[in-house]
C-alpha cells in the first residue's frame, strides 16, 4: 500500500478530540522529555485471582497475585515491550491498562484519563488487539475490519477506505471475502491485527501479535507498527514473551516475572547487566560424559534441557571450556557447540528469573 492510496490522515476525527492531538509525524523516540510525554502511567498495580475450592473431579487452584506492584510510564511513540514467559501476567496487566478487568488497588493514567475509575473511556483512547480470539469470528476479514472502523466512529465512507487501506496494507486483500473462522491460525490472527489498526488510535496494545504467524505475516505486522510510530507518532504496547522479537523490535523493555517488573530498560542496556559474560552451548550425543572430571565440574552451573547444556561464563573461563570439551575424552560425547554474546533470555535468567523456565527462543 501506498501512502497515496489512504485517505487523508491529518484530518481530524471528529468523535474523538484525543485522536486528532495525537497525529503526530514525530519520528523515533530519541527525544523524549522524561514526564510530559508519558502516555501511560502505571502505579502500583495489584491483581490478585481468588482460590478456587477443590470439588468432586476437579482439583481446587490457589490464589494467585498475577500483578504485584507494577509501576511503568510508558512514553509517546515508543514500542514498548513487555517480556515474560507464560504465566508471568503480561496479559493480566494489558486487561488492567485496557479497562477490561479491574485491580485490586494502583491506578492507571492513560493520555490523563484515569482507566481505574473510568475504564470505558479506554476503547476511545486505545486499541487492543487480546491475545484470545473475538467475538468477530463469524464475520468476513473485510467486514470485521469495517465494523470495527465504524464502532470506532468513522463514517461509512471513510470505515470503507480504511478497510481497504488496512487489508491492502497487511496483503490480507486475496482472503478478504473469507470468515475469519475459516481461516488459519496465523491468518486469523493478521486479520485481527488488521481490526486493531483501523479508526486509529493513539496507544495500540497488542497482546503476542504475532503467534502463529509466518515470517511473512509477522515482517507485515512490525512494518505496519513502525509506520504508525514513524508517520503518526503512536504508541504501542507489545506483550510478548519471544526474547529474538523484543530484541529486534522494541525500544524499551520491561520484564515481568511473577507478576513483578524485574528489570526495565531498552534491549541494549538490559544487555548491559550480563555484558562481559559469553553463552556456551553444549549438546551432547547422547548424555553428558559425566565420567570427565571436567565435565562434571561443570555440571552445577550448567542448565539443562535436554541433551543441552547452557552455561554462562566470563571469556576467558569460557575459552577454557571449549578447549576441554573439544580437545579431550570430552569429544567424543559432543554433538554441537556454539558460543554466543548475551540475549534478553541470558538478562532474564540473570536477573533470577531461572528458577523454573527460559523464554522462547524462535
Ligand atoms: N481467569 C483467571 N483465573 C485464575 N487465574 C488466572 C486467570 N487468568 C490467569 N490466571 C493466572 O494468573 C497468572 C498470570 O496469567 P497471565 O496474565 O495470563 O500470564 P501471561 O499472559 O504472562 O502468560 C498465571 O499464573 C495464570 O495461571
Ligand atoms: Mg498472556
Amino acid at each position: 500500500m501506498t501512502g497515496g492510496g489512504k485517505p487523508p490522515r491529518g484530518q481530524p476525527a471528529p468523535a474523538d478530540p484525543v485522536v486528532s492531538s495525537f497525529v503526530s509525524t514525530r519520528p523515533a523516540p530519541t527525544t523524549i522529555r522524561p514526564t510530559d510525554d508519558v502516555v501511560c502511567a502505571v502505579r502500583g498495580l495489584t491483581k490478585t485471582y481468588p482460590a478456587v475450592r477443590a470439588r468432586r473431579g476437579t482439583p481446587g487452584t490457589p490464589a494467585v497475585r498475577a500483578t504485584d506492584g507494577v509501576r511503568l510510564d510508558i512514553r509517546r511513540g515508543e514500542i514498548f515491550g513487555l517480556l515474560g514467559p507464560n504465566g508471568a501476567g503480561k496479559t493480566t496487566l494489558v486487561r488492567q491498562l485496557t479497562g477490561l478487568m479491574r485491580p485490586d488497588s494502583g491506578s492507571v493514567e492513560i493520555l490523563g484519563h484515569d482507566i481505574v475509575r473510568h475504564p470505558e473511556r479506554a476503547a476511545c483512547i486505545l486499541a487492543y488487539l487480546g491475545q484470545e480470539s473475538t467475538a468477530l469470528d463469524e464475520l468476513t476479514v473485510a467486514l470485521a475490519a469495517e465494523t470495527t472502523a465504524r464502532l470506532r466512529g468513522l463514517d461509512a465512507g471513510r470505515a470503507r477506505a480504511e478497510r481497504d487501506a488496512v487489508l491492502d496494507e497487511l496483503g490480507l486483500a486475496p482472503i478478504a471475502g473469507r470468515p475469519l473462522k475459516k481461516l488459519s491460525g496465523g491468518q486469523r490472527r493478521l486479520a485481527c491485527f488488521a481490526t486493531a489498526l483501523v479508526g486509529e488510535r493513539p496507544l495500540l496494545v497488542l497482546d503476542e501479535p504475532t503467534t502463529g504467524m509466518d515470517p511473512v505475516a509477522r515482517r507485515a505486522v512490525w512494518s505496519a507498527v513502525d509506520r504508525r510510530r514513524a508517520e503518526r507518532g503512536t504508541t504501542v504496547l507489545l506483550v510478548t514473551h519471544n526474547v529474538i522479537e523484543a530484541e529486534t523490535v522494541l525500544d524499551r523493555v520491561a520484564v515481568l516475572d511473577q507478576g513483578r517488573i524485574i528489570a526495565c530498560d531498552t534491549p541494549a542496556g538490559l544487555k548491559e547487566q550480563v555484558a562481559g559474560e559469553v553463552r556456551v552451548e553444549l549438546v551432547w550425543r547422547v548424555k553428558a560424559p559425566l565420567d570427565v572430571p571436567e565435565v562434571a565440574a561443570l555440571h552445577d552451573r550448567a542448565a539443562e534441557s535436554g541433551r543441552r547444556w547452557t552455561l554462562r561464563l566470563a571469556p576467558e573461563e569460557a575459552r577454557t571450556v571449549v578447549a576441554t570439551v573439544t580437545g579431550g575424552a570430552a569429544f567424543a560425547a559432543l554433538d554441537d557447540f556454539t558460543l554466543a554474546t548475551p540475549s534478553l533470555e541470558d538478562v532474564y535468567l540473570a536477573l533470577g528469573g531461572a528458577a523454573r523456565q527460559g523464554l522462547v527462543k524462535a
